[in-house]
């Protein structure tokens, strides 16, 4: 990693309640390490590693609200019941200990099977259209019942997100799940006022989650909404192909009530419209501040070699510059960055950056996933 003055990723950040030492925030991602839905003391303590080595912002993996089919996995853990919740006001406790600060990442997994276990919910399968991707049956369509219901899981787990302590609420509206998969024209082909033509009128069901969880959490609970371009089931495939359609897509969420969008890309370096400004011209998140004015979280391959999809089928990452990102959030491109797989291998990545310990830093390896640490 070639040296460079990070200071930029290490100024404070204030918006609402939340009040962050630095710019860095762990990504979401899905451990599977909660049976039965459970986090236990093993997964608290993961959180509470990064919390205390200077990690500005922890999103936890995804977990999922109270609806039947809304998980993938058995081991993905619940953001719903007793002994779930009780699991996680251990983890927020243990990071607010450590001087860290925390949101969960409330999850439905709409129609997409997981790619790395067998394991099938017992229950139907629920999903816009009963699509998984174009022209491919999953599951059945949501009854408007089915859909008044899911926006009250979605309130009320954030509602208890604040009532245990959690100093923000994520939203998971990327990747090809239920959310996206309202946003997306191939999973949704609903005649009711949740389809439509128009990005904007599939941005409906989004928009409404976003201002049940508003009405949860109050005013002052920063709610963060991730999203991206690209699916699971297709790499390529453009929600925005034009600033325009980014603006219909996202000025209703913030309009809404989404305080911050995490704008998931798999490599933040990437411009979105370069045929507008260039090779080196703004992300998905630079774009998405510019026409929203909303503060802006990207990702994607920060501080490794290779993107975080082929971490799945084995391959290793090795340390790379930070100098891109440096420059980007000098310029106040977009606000925070998350960082994914270097915190998972390291929780003392951000330590490390923050004194300059380059040579300390390590490659990332497949059997990081094999295990919590
Ligand atoms: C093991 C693993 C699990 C993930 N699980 C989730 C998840 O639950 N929710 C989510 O929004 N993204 C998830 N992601 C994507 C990450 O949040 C992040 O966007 C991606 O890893 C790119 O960042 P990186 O290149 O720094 O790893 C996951 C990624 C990995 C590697």
């Amino acid at each position: 990693m070639a040296s460079s003055n990070v200071d930029a990723l290490f100024r404070p950040f204030q918006l609402k309640s939340l009040s962050l030492k630095n710019r860095i925030v762990m990504a979401p991602m899905t451990r599977s390490f909660s049976p039965s839905g459970v986090p236990g003391d093993n997964v608290a303590a993961y959180y509470r590693r990064r919390a205390e080595q200077e990690v500005g912002l922890i999103l936890s993996e995804g977990t999922t609200i109270d609806r039947p089919a809304a998980r993938n996995e058995p081991n993905i853990p619940f953001f719903h019941g007793e002994a779930a919740l009780a699991g996680w006001q251990h983890v927020i406790d243990g990071v607010h200990e450590a001087g860290g600060r925390m949101g969960p990442q409330i999850w439905h997994v709409g129609s997409v099977a997981s790619f790395l276990t067998d394991w099938v919910q017992d229950v139907p399968v629920e999903s816009p259209s009963g699509l998984v991707a174009p022209g491919q049956p999953r599951g059945e369509a949501m009854s408007e019942e089915a859909i008044a219901d899911t926006l009250d899981a979605y309130a009320r787990a954030a509602a208890d997100a604040k009532r245990l302590g959690f100093d923000t609420v994520e939203i998971h509206a990327a990747h090809g799940y239920l959310i996206d998969q309202f946003f997306w024209a191939a999973t949704n082909q609903r005649s009711d006022r949740y389809g439509g033509a128009t990005l904007k009128e599939r941005s409906r069901f989004a928009a409404e989650v976003v201002k049940s969880v508003r009405d949860a959490v109050g005013p002052d609970l920063p709610i963060i909404l991730r999203v991206s371009q690209w699916k699971q089931q297709d790499f390529d495939v453009r929600l925005a192909n034009t600033p325009d359609e980014m603006t219909d897509w996202l000025a209703p969420l913030v309009e809404a009530g989404a305080d911050i969008l995490h704008c998931s890309q798999r490599r933040f370096w990437e411009p979105e419209y370069p045929e507008l400004d260039g090779p080196e011209g703004l992300n998905f998140a630079g774009w998405a501040k510019k026409l929203t004015g909303a503060p802006t979280i990207s990702v994607g391959s920060v501080g490794l070699s290779g993107d975080f999809m082929g971490a799945f089928s084995g391959e290793s990452s090795t340390p790379a510059s930070l100098e891109k990102l440096v420059d980007r959030m000098e310029r106040d491109e977009f606000d925070l960055i998350a960082v994914g797989r270097a915190l998972l291998s390291d929780p003392a990545w951000v330590k490390k950056v923050h004194a300059r310990d380059e040579t300390s830093l390590t490659d990332f390896t497949k059997e990081a996933l094999t295990e919590l640490y």
